[in-house]
């Protein structure tokens, strides 16, 4: 199988690099190599590679500033995404695109599957939510991989944000009024790998696999409920810490107020995932635990 990677420093992209070699040849391409905000350049690549599959884990996903820098957000997540969908149909190739929770405004009790409606509360929501229409629209076979709370021992993220801040404060006041699954970068890329085989190895499954599916780790939390589990394990593992899990507090949506909104609920329904493709999906602390354990490792030694 040869493969295109978009995104390959990004936290799931560098997860897809180690995932995905066992398939075959893979092509990682970084901004560098493949400019997102360039359709053009985008297009020339994929032409050049001529890949059976296109796996973008490129995207803008600064949520805040995308609030004052739309038409950036909406070129990489939209336009040039329906450019490259629009190459993978020419290549009647698979197109594996990871899109969010945040497509949801987070009002509906309850988890939601990929049959609700949905209706972004930001900008970035908004330029996610273009970027899966404009795959539709292409009409290329794809996989849109909806995911939550993605964290991984690099890139900027919830949990290395909590561990500076735990080492720096003696306390730390979390919101604990939104809820969803935090999903490490490390099991998007590896079910993202094996759906990519069982694609591969089942013209049956090919043939009615296309489309959108909700990929995060089971169970559920707030981030309050996260950031005590990320301090609890840090300090089970011998981190200096200023806090303790007791003294982080939990504090609503208001009480933090940031540019882009968010939703309260943010939890994916995965059943879908699961029966299709025959996944597990393990519970969220699990691969909080083993990140924090890394983290703190690396900073001992
Ligand atoms: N992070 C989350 O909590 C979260 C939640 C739900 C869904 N998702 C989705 O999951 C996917 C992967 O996200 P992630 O967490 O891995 O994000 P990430 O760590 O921010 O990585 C995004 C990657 O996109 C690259 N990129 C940004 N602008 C680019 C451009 N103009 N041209 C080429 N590359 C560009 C970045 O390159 P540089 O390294 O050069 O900046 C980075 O490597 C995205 O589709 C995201 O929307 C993420």
């Amino acid at each position: 199988m040869k493969i295109l990677l978009l995104g390959a420093n990004g936290q799931v992209g560098w997860e897809l690099q180690r995932a995905l070699a066992p398939l075959g040849e893979i092509h990682c391409c970084t901004r560098l190599e493949a400019d997102m905000a360039c359709p053009a350049a985008v297009r020339k690549v994929v032409r050049e590679i001529a890949p059976q599959v296109v796996v973008n884990a490129a995207a803008y996903t600064a949520v805040d500033r995308a609030e004052t820098e739309p038409e950036r957000a909406m070129l990489i997540n939209a336009e040039t995404v329906g450019e490259l969908a629009a190459e993978v149909r020419r290549l009647h190739g698979w197109l594996v695109h990871y899109s969010t929770d945040y497509v949801f405004d987070g009002s509906k009790p309850g988890y939601y599957t990929e049959e609700d409606l949905p209706a972004p509360g930001n900008v970035y929501g908004r330029s996610k939510l273009a970027g899966e229409q404009a795959i539709e629209g292409a009409g290329c076979r794809h996989l849109t991989l909806r995911t939550s709370w993605v964290f991984a021992a690099r890139g900027g993220n919830f949990v290395r944000t909590i561990l500076r801040l735990a080492r720096e404060r003696e306390q730390l006041r979390v919101i604990a009024d939104q809820v969803g699954a935090p999903t490490s970068a490390e099991l998007i890329a590896d079910v993202t790998a094996l759906a990519l085989y069982r694609l591969a190895n089942d013209k049956d499954l090919a043939d009615r696999a296309s489309g959108t599916y909700h990929l995060v780790a089971s169970g559920e939390t707030s981030w309050h409920g996260y950031a005590r589990l990320v301090v609890a394990e840090a300090q089970r593992h011998g981190a200096e810490l200023k806090t303790t899990p007791e003294r982080v507090l939990p504090i609503s949506t208001t009480e933090y107020p940031l540019p882009a909104s968010r939703p309260a609920n943010s939890r994916l329904d995965t059943q879908k995932l699961r029966n299709l493709f025959g996944v597990t999906l393990p519970p969220w602390q699990t691969q909080v635990k083993r990140v924090v354990s890394e983290l703190v490792w690396r900073e001992k030694t």
